[in-house]
């Protein structure tokens, strides 16, 4: 099995600002994971590259990042993200996409401090807000009456990763108004980490569009038991694999599900 799909519950666990953000763009996502390296940026970039290859205008931006090194900023979640968009990676594109960038490879809170700086919780909540709306700005003009246009904004770390001494991701999902998207694995251990996400997610408000699975490498459990063992808990939220043996099919099933 490389993908599949559980019904969708909707958004009728959301807060009015999240369900008027919809009536908006329906088609702007965060990306969030339940820890790091789990496969936010790739999932990401695989959206992108579809959409591309599809015909569909999207960005996406990385506007928290840490551990980035301008002498490997090529390998590094804007760098990816901008190779995925078709664009140069330059000075200017790493300060459009990517406004907070920090040297060490640590929560975000932690790594502002080692640099003496802090994340200002607003201007990043604003940025987020006019990220979307340069895109819709951007595109309506060009726009065929039906033709999608998507801005995904991907987190950093897992769901509740600190990003100041008052803010978590969490947070900052809820107050970007954006439904997200739960990027989960299939390791040992995941089932909690992944539902433990989605509670916490929930319990604010926040809708779940999806939950992505995509499988760990050298696990000791199967894609297929972790799918069938989480369908039995998210209530009906969507749930997509992405299959390592067949990651493309995923991927589509992914843009199928975001419509
Ligand atoms: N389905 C996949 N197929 C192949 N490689 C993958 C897949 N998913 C993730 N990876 C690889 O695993 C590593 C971690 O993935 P990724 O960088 O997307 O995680 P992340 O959640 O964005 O991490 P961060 O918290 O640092 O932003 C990367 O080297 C990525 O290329
Ligand atoms: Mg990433």
């Amino acid at each position: 099995m490389s993908a599949m799909f559980i019904g969708t519950r909707g958004y009728e666990q959301g807060t009015n600002r999240v369900q008027h953000a919809r009536a908006i763009n329906v088609s702007d996502f965060f990306i969030t994971g339940t820890g790091t390296d789990i496969g936010k940026t790739w999932v990401t970039c695989a959206l992108l590259r579809h959409w591309r290859a599809t015909g569909r205008r999207a960005r996406a931006f990385k506007p928290v990042l840490s551990g980035f090194d301008p002498m490997t900023a090529e390998a590094s979640d804007a760098g990816q993200l901008l190779t995925a968009m078709g664009r140069t990676l330059d000075a200017a594109a790493l300060d459009e996409i990517a406004p907070w960038r920090f040297a060490a490879p640590l929560s975000p809170d932690m790594a502002a401090a080692r640099e003496g700086r802090s994340i200002d919780f607003d201007a990043l909540v604003e940025l987020t807000w006019r990220c979307r709306s340069a895109q819709r700005h951007a595109s309506t003009s060009a726009l065929h009456p039906f033709e999608k246009c998507s801005t995904l904004i991907e987190g950093v770390g897992g769901v509740m990763v600190p990003l100041d001494a008052q803010h978590t991701v969490r947070d900052w999902i809820a107050a970007s108004g954006l439904p997200c998207i739960l990027v989960a694995g299939s390791y040992l251990g995941s089932l909690s980490h992944t539902l433990t996400a989605l509670e916490a997610l929930q319990k604010v408000g926040v809708g779940v569009t999806a939950i992505v699975v995509n499988e760990s490498i050298a696990s000791s459990v199967s894609l297929d038991e972790t799918m069938a063992t989480l369908r039995d808990h998210v209530g009906g939220v969507a749930l997509v694999a992405i299959a390592r043996a067949a990651p493309s099919s995923g991927v589509a099933a992914l843009d199928f599900l975001l419509g």
